[in-house]
C-alpha cells in the first residue's frame, strides 16, 4: 500500500468571502480505503468534488496517480464518484443504467452488456438487471449507483455520503458489503460522512476535519485512542475532558492538576511542565464500584504516584442501553462524568449510591489546550 494514488498540496478553496477548504494536505494510498469525517460545512464534498474535477481549487495542485489533473475535465479523470443522491435514469432498466457509462464511452455494446452484468453480479443484484429503478427498494437502488460507478474500474471511486438515506440495519449491511466489495477490487476509495461508526469501522485511515482544515489524519485505532486535539477526542464517540495544568513530570507518567482533582495520565512527549491540557477519557475505559469501605474523598493518588487514577462520586443515572448500561455520575469535585459498563458490573449500583471510579493512565489521552 505504498503508491500513492492521490495527492493533494496546498489545496484551498474559497467561494467569493467563505473559505471552503484551506491550505489542505493530503496523501493516499493505492488501494486504500480513506475517510473524510468532519461536522456538516467542514468542507468534506467540496474535497471530493475538487478530485472529480467538478470544482477547480482556488489555490494549489492535485495529483492523480502521479500526474497533475489541472484543466482536466471530470470524464478525462480515472475517477468517479457515488453521491447520496444517486440518481439513477427512470425510464432506463437497471442494465441500461450500469452500462450508460460504457456506452458513452463506445465501448462495444455486447462487451458493455457483459461487464454490466458482471458490475451487478459483484453487488449482489444479478437477475435485478430488467427491472426500472422504481422497482427497487432503496438499497438496491444505492448499489446500482455502486455498479455503475465501478463498470469501467476507476483508479479512484469517490462516495459522498453513499448510505446517507438508507436506515440503520441496511447502512450497517451496505458498509461491510461496501468494505469487501473495495478488497475484491483493490479501488482507492475516498469515503464521505459525518457519522463517526461508520469511518472507524470501514476506513484504513481516517481525515477528522473542521472548518476546512484537517485535525487529524491516522487509522481509526489512532483517532479513537489517541486524539491529539480536543476537537478530535469530542467528536470521535463520546468522551469525559478534564482540563487542567501538569504539575509534576516522570518517565512513567504526567500529573495534571485541575481546579478540584490530580489525574495521572501517560507521558506524553509534547507536553511540558506547566502546560495547560485536555485529558479525555472514554467511558468504557472506566470501571465503577460502590464506594470503597476505606471512603477516599476528594481528589486521588498523590503527585507523581503512578497507579490507576480514582475518583469518588454519586451516581446520578442509570440507562440501560442495550449491550451496555450507560452511568453519569457527579464526582465530588462536582464534574459529571459518564461511565459504560458491561451490563453485570453495574448490577448492585442505585441511584444516588456513593461510587467509586478507577481507570489506568494509559486509558486517557492528553491534548494541550
Ligand atoms: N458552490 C458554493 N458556493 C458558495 N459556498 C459554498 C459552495 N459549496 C460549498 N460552499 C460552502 O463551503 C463550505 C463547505 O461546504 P461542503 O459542501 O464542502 O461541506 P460538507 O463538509 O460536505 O458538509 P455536509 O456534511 O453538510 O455535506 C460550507 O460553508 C458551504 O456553505
Ligand atoms: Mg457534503
Amino acid at each position: 500500500m505504498d503508491a500513492i494514488m492521490i495527492q493533494l498540496a496546498g489545496v484551498t478553496k474559497a467561494f467569493g468571502e467563505t473559505v471552503a477548504v484551506r491550505n489542505l494536505n493530503l496523501t493516499v494510498f493505492r488501494g486504500e480505503f480513506l475517510t473524510l469525517l468532519g461536522p456538516s460545512g467542514c468542507g468534506k464534498t467540496t474535497t471530493l468534488r475538487m478530485i472529480a474535477g467538478f470544482e477547480k481549487p482556488t489555490e494549489g495542485e492535485i495529483l492523480l496517480d502521479g500526474q497533475p489533473v489541472e484543466g482536466l475535465p471530470p470524464y478525462r479523470r480515472d475517477v468517479n464518484t457515488v453521491f447520496q443522491h444517486y440518481a439513477l435514469f427512470p425510464h432506463m432498466t437497471v442494465l441500461e443504467n450500469v452500462a450508460f457509462g460504457l456506452a458513452m464511452k463506445h465501448v462495444p455494446r455486447e462487451e458493455a452488456r457483459r461487464r454490466a452484468l458482471e458490475a451487478l453480479e459483484m453487488v449482489q443484484l444479478a437477475g435485478f438487471e430488467g427491472r426500472r429503478p422504481r422497482q427497487l427498494s432503496g438499497g438496491q437502488q444505492q448499489r446500482v449507483a455502486v455498479a455503475r460507478a465501478i463498470v469501467n474500474r476507476p483508479k479512484v471511486l469517490l462516495l459522498d455520503e453513499p448510505l446517507g438515506a438508507l436506515d440503520l440495519k441496511l447502512r450497517k449491511q451496505m458498509q461491510v458489503e461496501l468494505k469487501h466489495l473495495q478488497q475484491r477490487l483493490g479501488i482507492t476509495f475516498i469515503y464521505v460522512t459525518h457519522d463517526q461508526e461508520e469511518a472507524l469501522t470501514m476506513s484504513d485511515r481516517i481525515a477528522v476535519m473542521s472548518g476546512g482544515v484537517i485535525e487529524q489524519l491516522g487509522t481509526s485505532e489512532e483517532i479513537y485512542h489517541r486524539p491529539r486535539t480536543r476537537f478530535v477526542a469530542d467528536f470521535i464517540g463520546e468522551t469525559n475532558l478534564f482540563t487542567g495544568q501538569v504539575v509534576a513530570l516522570s518517565a512513567s507518567g504526567l500529573t495534571v492538576e485541575t481546579p478540584a482533582l490530580r489525574l495521572t495520565v501517560p507521558a506524553t512527549p509534547e507536553v511540558s511542565a506547566g502546560a495547560l491540557v485536555h485529558v479525555s477519557v472514554r467511558p468504557e475505559a472506566i470501571r465503577v464500584r460502590p464506594e470503597d469501605a476505606s471512603g477516599s474523598h476528594g481528589a486521588l493518588v498523590g503527585a507523581g504516584t503512578v497507579g490507576s487514577n480514582r475518583l469518588s462520586g454519586r451516581l446520578l443515572e442509570k440507562t440501560f442501553i442495550g449491550a451496555a448500561t450507560r452511568l453519569v455520575v457527579e464526582v465530588d469535585a462536582g464534574q459529571l462524568v459518564t461511565v459504560q459498563t458491561h451490563n453485570g458490573d453495574s448490577h448492585s449500583l442505585r441511584q444516588g449510591s456513593p461510587v467509586t471510579l478507577t481507570w489506568e493512565p494509559e486509558d486517557s489521552a492528553v491534548m494541550v489546550a
